[in-house]
């Protein structure tokens, strides 16, 4: 593989490689001394058209831990259109001698322009386009479930284990979320069953055809029907800067009907990991108690996150020759 843009990419042995060299990365950063020589002189190049917190710090500690030389290029507020800002930026990357690209622009599509435009050479890796995807965010999010969900010993996952036959509920606003696409295309070739839970409002045109199951009614969903709860549940934010009408009828509503609140967070099974993508808007769709829970994965996200950029990184620039 050359570039990372979907996770629908990915086959399930690529996927599940991904997770293997993770696993690898993840226990070098037990260390005392975290950094691996493995990228030395190659140059990665962090390109954010759009915010980020975590995914920019991640993919950049993910570079400088593999002794890669990293590029941040923060190119918001640009006055430029953005075809035209996103060309003659490749240009000058490609001028700069970028072995790879991580970018994240507020266009669905952008990553995949820049990777196929011949503009750049090196490999392209997608950190989150529009409403699209965001395919290391599922990765991290497998990586995740894998540990927890197919545990191996020791807290890491067993090694070239997938996620046959687990349950995952995706909830809240599927329609503005590339973290709901990602997961949805990843965890179906990883075997898992995923159902998705919003507001008829909050669901995308076409999502009838995407590998799931959906449903408007989130307390069914966490029971699993007749196969007890289910094994993860994930709450998406609501994304109110892509909002432009009103998508429910009140905050307090969509808590009520769609929030993880102390109630739900009862109700779950023993095993039933919480997560959340970040940010949270605490108290709307999800409750301080569940974020804040035992069974929440949400640090731990943050950091396998990092693991699993160094995977990709690795993979895609290092090669397969090297593993
Ligand atoms: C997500 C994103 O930016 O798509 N966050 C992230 O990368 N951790 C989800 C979100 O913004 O809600």
């Amino acid at each position: 593989m050359r570039h990372l843009i979907s996770a629908g990419d990915l086959s399930r042995d690529e996927a599940v490689q991904v997770l293997d060299v993770a696993e690898q990365m993840a226990a070098t950063q037990q260390r005392e001394i975290k950094k691996l020589p493995t990228l030395r002189g190659r140059t990665v190049v962090n390109l954010f058209f759009e915010d980020s917190t975590r995914t920019r710090i991640s993919f950049e500690a993910a570079a400088k831990r593999l002794s890669a030389d990293v590029i941040n290029f923060s190119a918001k507020g640009s006055s430029v259109s953005k075809g035209e800002s996103l060309k003659d930026t490749a240009l000058t990357l490609e001028a700069m001698g970028a072995d790879a690209v991580v970018v994240r622009h507020g266009a669905s599509g952008a990553p995949h322009r820049l990777a196929h435009s011949g503009w750049v050479r090196g490999s392209v890796l997608n950190a989150g386009d529009g409403t699209h995807e965001h395919p290391t965010q599922a990765l991290l999010d497998a990586f995740t479930m894998r540990r927890h969900l197919v545990g191996g010993g020791d807290g890491a996952a067993a090694v070239g284990a997938d996620l046959t036959g687990r349950r995952v509920a995706i909830v809240g606003d599927v329609l503005h979320s590339r973290v709901a696409r990602s997961n949805v295309l990843l965890l179906h070739t990883l075997g898992a069953h995923v159902t998705l839970v919003a507001p008829p409002t909050l669901l995308p045109v076409g999502v009838g055809t995407w590998p799931c199951a959906t449903s408007y009614d989130l307390d069914d969903v966490l029971a699993g029907g007749g196969d007890g709860p289910v094994d993860a549940v994930m709450m998406l934010r609501v994304q109110r800067e892509r909002m432009a009408a009103a998508f429910f009828p009140s905050a307090r509503e969509y808590s009520r009907r769609y929030g993880l609140d102390a109630r739900r967070l009862r109700a779950l099974g023993e095993h039933t990991i919480v997560m959340h993508p970040g940010p949270m808007n605490r108290g709307l769709e999800i409750s301080a108690e569940a974020a804040d829970s035992a069974r929440s994965t949400i640090v731990e996200q943050v950091s396998n996150g990092v693991a699993v950029r160094m995977a990709a990184l690795y993979l895609l620039l290092a090669g397969e020759d090297s593993a």
